[in-house]
């Protein structure tokens, strides 16, 4: 597709074009999902005493100074969590949510171990996880596949016990995430269990980049053999680091609405993307914790271009065509996506 012939879209035509094109969201945590309302409805189905008034008491809470100021609130939010029906309500609120935004692919992240800790097993949640992403198929044409993520201020042997746990439901997995706070645990901390994910043919990927240095980013992909970097902002900091992710293509998937809630970057018009992008990388626009962060994935395009002079139609194209591209979907299915995505795209040229 040649770009250029888009330079001179009005703002409204590149507004619609990147809402309503197909596109693909790689970095979304379930349980980043999970909305005030929904906390208040799932603690009232499930008697458990919220220590605040209302939602907007809740949401007046969503004031974080850093990722662990975030964490703390994201590991409560989860206590609401408790039967198959309120895993299932969650994952099909997103799904719904997403399909309004045109995304035709999401590969959401889920964090056993918040589960697990509290007694509630894969048991539970994996019934509902793959129910909802069956009805997202039939009824949304939303395609799905999960990525267990295991938590990184915990031991390596505990994230080894939930990748054994999950053996019986490892036909529904794609892949192995790592996520959680990342200063003070480095990639290699969990060498041997992204190891045996590679030995069960799991896609790797792993937050890298976000608060941690530019090391984290290099050992997820040394050590880890991690596929995806998920955020890897802080790759800026290293030219040499740059000009490999450049070279590999590996995909990072950057979630600007959420490193301005955890003061990763002072604002949105200050987000080192268009960088990244103009360097060469193959960067991806995704939503991380929506129901924390204040917007969904249309919302972080949407804002983003909306301060960024640096971004227009070709950046546009190229941001939707990676997430595409760099999802894990079967290759039949890309190639048709993304033949939609340039029939949308080469209709708007002619219309513009
Ligand atoms: N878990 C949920 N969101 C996260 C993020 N942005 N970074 C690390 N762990 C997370
Ligand atoms: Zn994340």
């Amino acid at each position: 597709m040649n770009t250029a012939t888009f330079a001179d879209l009005s703002p409204q035509r590149l507004h619609a074009l990147l809402t309503q094109s197909p596109k693909a969201e790689l970095h979304v945590h379930i349980e980043g999902t999970l909305e005030p309302e929904l906390i208040f409805a799932l603690a009232q189905r499930n008697g458990v005493t919220l220590p605040y008034a209302d939602v907007e008491a809740l949401r007046r809470a969503y004031a974080f100074t850093d990722l662990q100021s975030f964490l703390d609130l994201y590991y409560a939010g989860c206590d609401v969590l408790r039967t198959e029906q309120d895993f299932f309500d969650l994952a099909w609120a997103y799904f719904e949510r997403a399909a309004r935004d045109h995304v035709v692919r999401a590969e959401p992240f889920f964090d056993p171990q918040s589960h697990t800790a509290r007694g509630i097993g894969f048991e539970v949640f994996m019934p509902a996880f793959i129910h909802a992403a069956q009805r997202a198929q039939d009824e949304l044409g939303l395609s799905v596949g999960w990525i267990l993520s295991v938590l990184r201020h915990l031991p390596e042997d505990d994230a080894l016990h939930t990748l054994d746990a999950a053996m019986p439901w490892m036909d529904h997995l794609i892949g192995l995430g790592l996520d959680s706070s990342e200063r003070g645990n480095p990639p290699e901390k969990f060498a041997r269990v992204f190891a045996r994910a590679g030995q069960l043919g799991l896609h790797r990927v792993a937050h890298a980049g976000e608060e941690g240095p530019p090391e984290y980013v290099r050992s997820a992909l040394d050590v880890l053999g991690a596929q995806r970097i998920d955020h890897g902002v802080r790759a800026s900091e290293d030219a040499e680091l740059m000009q490999r992710l450049a070279r590999e293509q590996t995909p990072l998937t950057v979630c600007p609405l959420s490193n301005v809630r955890l003061c990763v970057v002072p604002d949105l018009a200050q987000h080192n993307l268009p960088q990244l992008l103009a360097a060469g990388l193959k960067v991806t626009v995704n939503s991380d914790d929506p129901a924390y962060f204040g917007g969904y994935v249309n919302d972080n395009l949407t804002q983003l271009f909306a301060v960024q002079p640096a971004l227009g139609a070709p950046q546009a194209y190229a941001l939707l065509r990676n997430s595409l591209e760099a999802s894990f979907a079967a290759d039949a299915d890309k190639a048709l996506w993304l033949a939609q995505l340039d029939a949308q795209w080469q209709g708007a040229g002619r219309a513009a």
